[in-house]
């Protein structure tokens, strides 16, 4: 725990460190003026990184830009999803070869005696492109970023050209061209500030956290509380399951909002440790839900006796408010699956748990009207009978 409080901390120092020690990047304007919302200047060799995460594909749009170069340049940025410096980089690699034009290809590094091949590399990278201005080369890409996590060792470098064929990278501030960057965060790590397992087991936690966020959301509002309400509705008609029904449908409550308040806290850590990201819908309806929730729970112990003659406005108040949480629930349960679920198979297997309760309503409401209508019928000349399930309560 401590740990990871100074690492965070250190990262934010360092960033802050390497921001204010250069120049600012934010405000340079691409050619075809396509913006990106992060950028960082990197602390060697004259290059600044920009890009656009998305959380809902888990890829970016990078544009990596090395400045003070010349046309027999190449200039090179990678990704190391393994960690480490050169071998296992992945390299996007870009220059201007003798016809003229901008070669621009990726090529995975698997010997310190590279030439640069192209080569497929180890994720996706749906385009890549180049554009040389001068004295600046600039590589644009989109990346499938591989696995779960946003938190990556990059490498870039620069070297002469032989031709067509990349040669050796000079030495000096070239072997100093590493650092983390964190695509969802924003945050970025130098060359001094290792060692990168610690931080990148850091933010790994974090997606780990994005899971059980999910996992405690779904099954306390999204399963457990419609259950709960469904065991009141459903359960009350049956003489035999009074008052058991209230009991059960008090327990199944309870556990959903002790295990609800534990997810929706676990979301509103993931909102403060992520200040560049913003889910507003999402988590307004989180802050809602868990408002109505504890209303719920607190005004159980201010209802009526069943005889007052309050106790039908009160039941009439707890069951809006149960309905809409369930709604709410439901509907922020769908906005969460937009924001991690690329796949969609959660929410397939959320859509199946609904149609399932929803069928499971449906037998259930034709039952207990049948029984309320039986009732109606058989005990006409009594005035204390049931006209609506309200009249069923007796707790
Ligand atoms: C960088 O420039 C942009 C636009 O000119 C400005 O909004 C931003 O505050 C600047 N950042 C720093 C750290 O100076
Ligand atoms: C961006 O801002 C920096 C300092 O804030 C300035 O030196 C630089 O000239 C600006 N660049 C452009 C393209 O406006
Ligand atoms: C970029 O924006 C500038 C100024 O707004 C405009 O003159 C230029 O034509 C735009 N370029 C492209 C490729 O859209
Ligand atoms: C990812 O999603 C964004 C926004 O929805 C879109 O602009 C981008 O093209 C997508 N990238 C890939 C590789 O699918
Ligand atoms: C130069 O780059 C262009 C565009 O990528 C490519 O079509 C051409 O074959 C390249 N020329 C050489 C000599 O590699
Ligand atoms: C990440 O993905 C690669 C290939 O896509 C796989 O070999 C590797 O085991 C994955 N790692 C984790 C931690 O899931």
């Amino acid at each position: 725990m401590a740990i990871s409080k100074i690492i965070i901390f250190f990262m934010f120092v360092s960033s802050l460190f390497v921001s204010s020690s250069s120049q600012n990047c934010s405000n340079y304007t691409f050619r075809d003026n396509k913006t990106y919302a992060a950028c960082k200047t990197l602390p060697v060799l004259n290059s600044f990184l920009h890009w656009n995460y998305y959380e809902s594909n888990h890829s970016v749009d990078i544009a990596y830009r090395h400045t003070s170069l010349t046309a027999s340049n190449w200039a090179a940025w990678s990704l190391n999803p393994s960690g480490g410096a050169m071998i296992g980089a992945q390299c996007l690699v870009a220059f201007r070869n003798t016809s003229g034009l901008m070669s621009a290809y990726t090529s995975p590094i698997t010997s310190y005696r590279t030439r640069l091949e192209e080569g497929p590399l180890s994720f996706e990278v749906p385009r890549v492109a180049a554009e040389f201005d001068g004295d600046q080369i600039t590589i644009y890409a989109t990346i499938k970023l591989p696995n779960v996590t946003t938190a990556f060792t990059h490498v870039w470098q620069h070297g002469v050209l032989f031709g067509d064929t990349p040669g050796m990278h000079p030495s000096g501030d070239n072997l100093n061209s590493i650092g983390i960057v964190d695509f969802a965060s924003g945050v970025t790590l130098d060359n001094n500030a290792r060692p990168t397992t610690t931080v990148a087991t850091r933010l790994s936690r974090k997606n780990r956290m994005k899971f059980v966020h999910g996992v405690l959301n779904v099954v306390s509002w999204g399963i457990l509380v419609p259950i709960g309400a469904m065991l009141a509705r459903y359960l009350r008609v049956f003489e035999i399951a009074n008052p058991m029904w209230f009991y059960l449908h008090v327990a199944c409550q309870l556990s959903g909002y002790v295990v609800g308040v534990a997810g929706w806290a676990t979301g509103i850590k993931l909102g403060s440790d992520s200040p560049g990201i913003v889910h507003t819908t999402h988590r307004n309806i989180g802050i809602t839900i868990f408002a109505l929730a504890t209303l719920q729970v607190l005004s159980l112990k201010f209802r009526p006796k069943p005889n007052h003659k309050y106790r039908s406005y009160w039941n009439y108040y707890h069951k809006s408010i149960g309905y809409s949480v369930i709604v709410l629930s439901a509907v922020n349960i769908f906005q969460g699956f937009d924001i991690l679920d690329s796949e969609k198979k959660w929410k397939k297997a959320y859509i199946g748990v609904i149609i399932f309760l929803g069928a499971v309503c449906v037998v259930l409401e034709a039952i207990t009207q049948f029984i309320i209508f039986k009732r109606k019928e058989q005990s006409a000349d009594n005035p204390k009978v049931a006209n609506g399930i309200d009249e069923l309560d007796n707790v």
